[in-house]
C-alpha cells in the first residue's frame, strides 16, 4: 500500500484555505493510502513564538483535524516534536544540501526579506526539517497546497542525491497538489495568499469562526467592478477566488456557479457563499470544542500516534546510520 504524509504547522488559526488545499486531501487518502498526519511543533520555532500560544494550538490543530475528518483509527496522526528522528535526519540533510539550494526557497525569501534582520538560522533549514518529515516514513504522496511544492521537490532532489551517494536508501517522494483550491487567496487582497500569519483576519475564514463572522467576512471580500459572477483568476482574482472556494464546498464546478448566478450580482452569490460556509463550518467548530473540552482524548490520540510514528522512523533511522558509515 502506498504511504501518503503531510503536516500542519500549529501556528494562528487553521483556515479554509488549509481545509481546501490540504485536510480535504487528508481524508479522502486515510481511505486509500497508509497515512501519516501529524503537527510540526518545531516548524512552529521559526519565528518568534509564545509557548503558550503554541500549547494552545498544537491541541486547537490536533481538534481541528478530527473535526475535520481525519479518523486516527485510519490515520496515524502525531506531535513532530515526540520523534527525535525528524531533527536527527534534519542535520543530514542539511550537510546534504546545497547554500544556493537553499537561498532558492521563495518562502525563505518572503519571509526573511519581511524580517532580515530578525530572520532565524531555523527559518533557513526549514526545507531540510520537512524533507526529514517526509523521507523518514519512506512517503510516496504528499498531498499539500501549491505554496509546499518547492520543499517538496527539494526533498525529492535530497532523496535521489542521498541514495545515488550512500546507496538505495530512501523513497522519492511526490507531491499531491489540487488542480483548484490548491492556492486559496485572501478574501482582502486576492493578489496574496490566505494565510494562517496575516495581521488581518479579514483575510481568511477559520474553521473556528462563528457563522456572524464568516458572513462578514464573505459580505466584505473584496471582488472587482464587472458586478457578473464569474471565472477568470488571471484578471478577476477577488470574483474567482470566491467561485473557488464555494466550488470546492459544495462539489459544483466554477462553470455550473457561474450558470447558476447568471443575472444575478455579487451581493446575491455573496449570501449563498456565506450560507455554504456556515453550513459547513458549523459542525466543525462544535466537534473541535467538544474535543477541547476534553484535553485527555487529543493528548492520547497524540501520543499513541507519535508511539507508531517513533517505530517506523526508528528503523529509518537505523538504515540512514547504517548507509553512512556511522553505525559500529
Ligand atoms: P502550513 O501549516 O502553512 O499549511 C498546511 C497546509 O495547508 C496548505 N495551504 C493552503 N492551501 C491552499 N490555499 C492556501 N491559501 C493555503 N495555505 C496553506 C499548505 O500548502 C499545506 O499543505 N511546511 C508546511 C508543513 C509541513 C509539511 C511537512 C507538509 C512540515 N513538514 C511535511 C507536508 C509534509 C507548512 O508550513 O504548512
Amino acid at each position: 500500500m502506498q504511504r501518503s504524509l503531510s503536516a500542519i504547522q500549529p501556528t494562528g488559526v487553521v483556515h479554509i484555505g488549509n481545509y481546501i488545499g490540504a485536510i480535504s486531501q487528508f481524508v479522502k487518502l486515510q481511505d486509500e493510502t497508509e497515512a501519516f498526519y501529524f503537527l510540526v511543533d518545531y516548524h512552529a520555532m521559526t519565528v518568534p513564538f509564545d509557548p503558550k500560544e503554541l500549547n494552545k494550538n498544537l491541541l486547537q490543530v490536533a481538534a481541528t483535524y478530527l473535526a475535520a475528518g481525519v479518523d486516527p483509527t485510519k490515520a496515524t496522526i502525531f506531535q513532530q516534536s515526540q520523534v527525535s528522528e525528524h531533527t536527527e535526519l534534519a542535520w543530514i540533510l542539511a550537510c546534504l544540501t546545497k547554500m544556493g539550494e537553499a537561498e532558492r526557497m521563495t518562502q525563505f525569501k518572503d519571509k526573511a526579506s519581511k524580517h532580515a534582520e530578525r530572520a532565524s538560522v531555523g527559518l533557513f533549514t526549514y526545507p531540510m526539517l520537512m524533507a526529514a518529515d517526509i523521507l523518514l516514513y519512506d512517503t510516496n504522496i504528499v498531498p499539500i497546497g501549491d505554496d509546499q511544492k518547492q520543499h517538496v521537490e527539494l526533498a525529492r532532489d535530497l532523496a535521489e542525491r542521498f541514495n545515488k551517494m550512500y546507496g538505495e536508501t530512501f523513497v522519492v517522494p511526490q507531491p499531491m497538489i489540487k488542480k483548484t483550491g490548491a492556492r486559496i487567496m485572501a478574501l482582502d487582497d486576492p493578489m496574496k495568499k490566505m494565510s494562517k500569519s496575516s495581521v488581518s483576519p479579514k483575510g481568511y475564514i477559520a474553521l473556528s469562526d462563528d457563522d456572524k463572522t464568516i458572513a462578514k467576512k464573505i459580505r466584505s471580500a473584496q471582488t472587482d467592478s464587472v458586478g457578473t459572477v464569474g471565472y477568470d483568476p488571471n484578471h478577476r482574482p477577488g470574483i474567482s477566488n470566491l467561485v473557488t472556494i464555494c466550488s470546492e464546498i459544495t462539489g459544483s464546478s466554477p462553470a455550473q456557479i457561474i450558470k447558476e448566478f447568471e443575472g444575478k450580482g455579487y451581493k446575491e452569490f455573496k449570501e449563498v457563499l456565506a450560507q455554504v460556509l456556515i453550513e459547513f463550518i458549523a459542525p466543525i467548530r462544535t466537534h473541535q470544542a467538544e474535543l477541547l473540552a476534553d484535553k485527555g482524548e487529543l493528548v492520547s490520540i497524540l501520543n499513541n500516534g507519535s508511539a507508531r510514528a517513533r517505530e517506523v522512523a526508528e528503523k529509518k533511522m537505523k538504515q540512514v546510520r547504517s548507509a553512512l558509515g556511522i553505525k559500529l
